[in-house]
């Protein structure tokens, strides 16, 4: 899927005056992969969680292919979402009350996936995760870059057409960063899935298509 995003706004109450969202303009073709690097503080996760209609900009628009997905209703938004787009987060937000194998499967069955074909899709997730020996575990006991690794695997899972993706190896060491990260783009490449990284990891850029830097506001 297409993304287009124009001239997109977003100032915090209480932030500084020239607010973290200046006018970001660009566009990604379908199956095409982006890395978004900058400092801290300078609105990479802003950015990704109004790209995937967590958040408001204050204007601006969003495109998917020639959806306008900023003009949706809360309701359409939450549907498109579902349908069509996955988050890995900086933290990874795993459901505390589930065990492992279960945060796999819950988008699965929301999205009407039945319980056994999303157990079988979420146990060759957590397998390509080097996480099967955890499939029961309750998610309290994952070390960070465990957790990490769920949440990369959930999103995969879905196969959606979009994936972002918010420092997904802030927290693994080079081996598991490497392997999960040749894992996301392999996927991404053979079911023409577009992908936005936000990043300063190298080898995560490196592998990206497309590289794009965020400065003052803007992405460059
Ligand atoms: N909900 C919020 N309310 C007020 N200010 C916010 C909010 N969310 C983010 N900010 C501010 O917006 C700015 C950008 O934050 P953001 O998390 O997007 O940065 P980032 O580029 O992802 O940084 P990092 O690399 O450290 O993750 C920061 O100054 C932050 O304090
Ligand atoms: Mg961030």
């Amino acid at each position: 899927m297409n993304i287009k995003c124009k001239e997109i706004f977003k100032k915090f109450k209480n932030c500084n005056e020239r607010g973290v969202l200046n006018g970001v303009s660009f566009e990604l073709d379908s199956g095409n992969s982006l890395s978004i690097s900058g400092p801290s503080g300078v609105g990479k996760s802003t950015l990704l969680n109004i790209l995937a209609g967590l958040d408001k900009p204050d204007r601006g628009e969003i495109f998917f292919n020639d959806i306008c997905f900023t003009n949706l209703s809360n309701t359409k938004k939450t549907l498109f979402r579902l349908n069509n787009i996955s988050h890995i987060f900086q933290a990874p937000n795993l459901l505390q009350d589930f065990n492992v194998i279960e945060n796999i499967m819950l988008p699965l069955r929301y999205r009407g996936t039945n319980s056994q074909k999303s157990r079988n899709i979420a146990i060759e997730c957590l397998d390509e995760a080097n996480l099967l020996e955890h499939q029961d575990s309750p998610v309290s006991i994952l070390s960070g870059g465990e957790a990490q690794r769920v949440g990369i695997a959930r999103a995969i899972a879905m196969k959606s057409k979009i994936i972002f993706a918010d420092e997904p190896t802030g927290n693994l060491d080079s081996v598991n960063s490497q392997s999960v990260i040749n894992k996301l783009t392999e996927i991404c490449e053979t079911h023409m899935i577009t992908l936005i990284v936000v990043s300063h990891d190298d080898d995560v850029i490196h592998k990206m298509k497309t590289k794009k830097k965020m400065l003052e506001g803007k992405v460059i």
